[in-house]
């Protein structure tokens, strides 16, 4: 197991102190924090050797050329992809799903089409669905969850036909944290002759991820919930389709040559990264993996699991204070719990752990109807990850439980909205 107080060194950040206190920053499942190691790794692109890529012969060019498409490669092995023309480079997982949505699904769904997606998902996983749904005349079936907030497999048996074309679904939850069975879901959808397409925003940082094994067409991730900068992704997807897809978005690059009359499209997986792409993006992205890499996917599991465990036991200390969303056994979820404090709105919790030092998520986590499924108008969220310590966690505790004290007097403050469209 890797020595998490050498880790927090990488991260400048955490020494940081708000309103007085230590930051204990539990709100990775939005956004990670960056290692000092991705931050060189982007400056030294911007000051040494910054250059477009794939256009040029000049030196710098050629330099920055080779970087960019070793990461590619960097990720595909990450993820135990066949080739690195699998990686294609987005913008975020939301940007990846888009690019399925819109480029498969709408030269493939036809009208009385169905695509199934699940009560679970985030709203990035739905509303591109539901839009090209919409376009083409398909309709969007719901799988609903369990009280316990588990995926109702039996009902996904039920709901997927012949006329599914598109199974969607979260690979983990951002919400209840569940961890879903992507090869018992990528079967199905096959079975059927439906393509499945796996969300992995919460998986993908979180749990070795072998793109073989989980047998899915396509799987979505962010780079900046995994150490990485802002405005990278991957969209993984299985060469034959990414192949057989028009590119969704075209322009420079995506093309080997173009008459007046003609286009000949680019190889994997330039076909399908438009224009200048996000090179010190990339770049980052695959340093945070070379990061999360010498730690070891394994232990990085491991420690989430560690952490969501040393939750729920001080959660018992608490008692009926707490209602959490999702399974409490840790390992059937990711690093991430959510929760309500009983007769206390979820913004104000999150306000008062931010006057302690405690940076939490607050809200409907983009995922309403999930929330609403399960009576809430949303919930407070402590994620986890590397740099994350069981004493934060026990410290997290010890600050809810002087919420809870002061429940009264806080029932009473105004309840700020901090943001919309979340
Ligand atoms: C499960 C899930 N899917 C999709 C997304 C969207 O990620 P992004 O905002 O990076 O596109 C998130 C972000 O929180 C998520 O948790």
């Amino acid at each position: 197991m890797f020595d998490v107080n050498k880790v927090r060194e990488d991260f400048p950040i955490l020494k940081r102190k708000i309103n007085g206190k230590p930051l204990i920053y539990f709100d990775n499942a939005a956004t990670t924090q960056k290692p000092r190691q991705v931050v060189a790794a982007v400056a030294r692109f911007y000051l040494y050797y910054n250059a477009n890529v794939h256009r040029g012969f000049h030196t710098l060019s050629q330099e920055a050329s080779k970087a960019y498409e070793e990461a590619h490669e960097v990720l595909a092995k990450f993820i135990n992809a066949y080739s690195w023309e699998e990686v294609v480079d987005v913008a975020n997982t939301t940007d990846g799903l888009n690019l399925v949505a819109w480029g498969w699904g709408l030269h493939n769904l036809r009208p009385g089409d169905e695509v199934v997606v699940s009560v679970m998902e985030h709203h990035s996983n739905m509303l591109p669905w539901r839009a090209v749904a919409e376009r083409v005349g398909a309709r969007v079936k719901y799988v609903s969850v369990t009280e316990e907030g588990l995926l109702n497999y039996e009902e996904l048996e039920r709901v997927v036909s012949e006329k599914t074309k598109v199974v969607a679904f979260p690979m983990a939850s951002n919400v209840v944290g569940t961890i879903n069975d992507s090869r018992r879901i990528a079967r199905l959808a096959h079975s059927v002759g439906a393509i499945a397409v796996g969300d992995g925003a919460q998986y993908v940082p979180h749990i070795p991820t072998d793109v073989r094994e989980l047998e899915l067409d396509f799987i979505a991730f962010s780079g900046h919930k995994m150490l990485g900068p802002t405005g990278i992704g991957v969209l993984w997807g299985r060469k034959d389709i990414l192949e057989s897809m028009k590119p969704f978005r075209v322009g420079g690059d995506t093309i080997k040559d173009v008459t007046l009359d003609s286009v000949v499209w680019h190889d994997l997986p330039w076909r399908h990264v438009a224009g200048t792409p996000n090179i010190a993006g990339m770049i980052g992205l695959a340093e945070a993996v070379r990061y999360l890499t010498r730690l070891g996917m394994k232990d990085v599991r491991e420690h989430d699991v560690a952490l969501v465990r040393e939750t729920f036991k001080g959660f018992e200390e608490l008692g009926d204070d707490i209602v959490v969303l999702g399974p409490k056994n840790p390992q059937v979820r990711t690093g991430l719990v959510a929760f309500n404090v009983r007769d206390l709105h979820h913004h104000t919790v999150g306000k008062a752990l931010d006057l302690l030092g405690i940076a939490v998520r607050t809200g409907g986590h983009c995922a309403h109807p999930l929330h609403y499924r399960l009576g809430f108008n949303g919930s407070v969220r402590a994620s986890y990850y590397v740099y994350n310590t069981l004493e934060e966690v026990r410290s997290f505790i010890e600050a809810l439980k002087l919420i809870i004290s002061l429940r009264e007097r806080l029932a009473k403050e105004p309840v700020e909205e901090v943001c919309t469209g979340t």
